[in-house]
This record gives C-alpha cells, structure tokens and sequence, in this order.
C-alpha cells in the first residue's frame, strides 16, 4: 500500500462523542478538517455540539480562531449516528469509545469494512493494546494509537503508539497529523498497556490510595501540596476531572495486565455506583457543583 500524504487528508471520522471525542472533533475541525463525528445516541451528539460551541466562545473571546468564525468551524462539523456513505473519503478514523475493548473491536471491524484501504485507524486508548485492536482488521500496519489528552484542546501533547504491526509510514503520517493540529506528538514504539504517559503515573497512584487509605493525609491536602509546588491541579482532583469512571477502566486494566494493586480501590468503586463520577456529575472525590473543589491553600 502506498504511503499516505498529510496532504491527501481533507475528511477525518471521530467514533464516539464524549469527553475526548468532542475534543478531538473540535481540534481538527479548528485546524480545518472536515469532520465527521459518529455516536449511537443523538443526545449525546447534541450535548458534544454544544461543548465544542461553548469552547469555540473561549477561543474568540481572546481572539484564538485566527481570521474564522465560530459558525465556520461548527460548519465543518457532521453529527452522524449511522455511517452510510461518510467514510468513503476520509483519510483517517479515531475511535474514542468508552475503554471496553469488546466495544472497541467491533468499531474497528466496522472502520475496516467502510474506510477506504488506504486509510488510517487511530484509536484514542488510554491503555489497551494497539496490537489486539488491529487483529480486527486486515490493515494491521495502518493501524496506531494517537493518544490524546484532556482537555485536548489545551494539552500540548499526543502520544503515538506504534502497534506490533504499525508500519514506519503510518507512525510518520500520525506524527504528522499530529503537528498539524498543532500538538507535539509523543512516539512510543513499544506497545505496552499505559504507553509511556499513564504508566508512569499509575505507581504513583497506587501509593497516593495508600495514603488516603491510612489516613496518613487528606484528599484536600494532598492536592494542596501538589498545587503548592506549581501542579494545576493535584492527583484526586484530576482523577474528578477526568472522571472516576475513566480512572476505574484504566487501573482495572493494569491490575489485569501487570499487577492485582493496581486495582481501583474500594472507596472509588462505591463512588462510581453512587453515580459521583467526578466533575462531569458535578460531584466524585469533591463536589464541583460551583465549577472548581474547594481546596484549603
Ligand atoms: N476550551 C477553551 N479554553 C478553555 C477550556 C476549553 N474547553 N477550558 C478551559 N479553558 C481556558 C479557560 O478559559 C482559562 O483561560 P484564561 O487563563 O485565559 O482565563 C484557561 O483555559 C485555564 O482554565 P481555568 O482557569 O478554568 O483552570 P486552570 O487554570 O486550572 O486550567 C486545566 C485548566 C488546563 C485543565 C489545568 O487545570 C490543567 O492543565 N490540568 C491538568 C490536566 C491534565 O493533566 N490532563 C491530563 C489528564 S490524563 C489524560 O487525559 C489521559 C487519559 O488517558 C485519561
């Protein structure tokens, strides 16, 4: 298969419209992609439709969206629940479905039936094997992981995860589409659960439960201490931003994968099944009713 060009790239698909995929639709379209983006619920489409205007009002209000308006953007956005004929001229598919690689391999049986055989599959793992995605299709080598992070619009970085499969091209083309969302991408050429970014974090995390755990500190002090020594936000207070949900998927994952203590401990468990999944349901660890948790400085 010849290389693909960044150039020949006009038409991208983003499959799942939450947190990151809202974000990811709303980067590439700010960088003049046009976009497709699929989910299975139009409420869902219509909630992600209204993040991206709500942060294209940020942009414009300190004059980010160079010479463009907001409806320009909006305009390059397409809402679909059903692919039909939308994929045949894009060059590139992100998946940014929930972390449940049943789910995640039916989407890239789907991606590999409808996209054209040059096209790339990205997936927006947190954690899971580039590897195992691409056994669903029969485009293995065109096949990476473009590792965004949240909120995508903000953060500066991408990690591209080269499956065993990946070839050189697809990481190079990545790299590439990368740069021209202006992001730095991170290569990672060994496909191991957590890539680089989430693997180093995750020891952290396990001692940072103990400490909660033995009452050796506080939530609110830990994250204070963090806050204090110039970090935007302390750990309990990302793991609310991101959302409770997301952090069970991943340390559950690496508990499979490499250790049991990685499990998500029990205190976050209870708070997931009393519906407290951090800022997105305005309460998790903290109560985000007024937009941000107090934390005593
Ligand atoms: N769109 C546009 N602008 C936005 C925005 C959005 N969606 N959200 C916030 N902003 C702007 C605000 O308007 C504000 O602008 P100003 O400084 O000109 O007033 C600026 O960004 C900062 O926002 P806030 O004042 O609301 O709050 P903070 O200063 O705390 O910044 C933050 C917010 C950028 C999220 C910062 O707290 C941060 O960097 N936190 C850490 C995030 C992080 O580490 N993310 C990675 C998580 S791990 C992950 O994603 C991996 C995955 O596998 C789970």
């Amino acid at each position: 298969m010849p290389s693909l060009r960044i150039e020949e790239v006009k038409e991208v698909a983003v499959i799942g419209a939450g947190d990151m995929g809202h974000g990811i639709v709303e980067l590439c379209a700010l960088n003049g992609y046009k976009v497709y983006l699929k989910d299975i619920d139009q409420k869902i489409l219509g909630k992600a439709k209204k993040r991206i205007r709500e942060s294209l009002n940020i942009l414009e209000r300190k004059g980010k969206l160079k010479d463009e308006t907001i409806e320009t953007v909006l305009g390059r956005i397409f809402l679909i629940l059903d692919y039909e004929h939308s994929l045949e001229n894009c060059q590139l598919a992100i998946e940014a479905v929930p972390e449940i690689m049943s789910l995640k391999k039916k989407i890239f049986s789907e991606l590999d039936s409808k996209l054209p055989k040059s096209a790339i599959i990205a997936t927006n793992t947190s954690n899971m094997s580039i590897t195992e995605l691409a056994s669903q299709t029969n485009r293995s080598s065109q096949v990476v992981g473009m590792h965004f992070f949240n909120p995508v619009i903000l953060m500066k970085t991408i990690e591209i995860i080269k499956g065993s499969n990946t070839s050189d091209e697809t990481m190079k083309f990545t790299e590439n589409f990368a740069y021209s969302l202006n992001k730095l991408p991170i290569p990672v050429l060994k496909d191991v659960p957590g890539f680089i970014v989430n693997r180093v974090q995750a020891p952290s995390s396990v001692l940072l439960n103990k400490t909660i755990e033995k009452k050796i500190a506080t939530f609110s002090q830990i994250d204070a201490n963090f806050r204090k020594i110039g970090q935007p936000m302390g750990p309990f207070e990302l793991m609310d931003y991101v959302g409770l949900d997301i952090y069970k998927h991943g340390a559950d994952y690496f508990a499979q994968k490499i250790h049991p203590e990685f499990k998500s401990p029990k205190w976050v468990n209870e708070l997931i099944t009393a519906g407290k999944l951090g800022k997105k349901t305005n309460h998790g660890i903290y109560d985000w009713s007024s937009g941000r948790p107090f934390i005593d400085l």
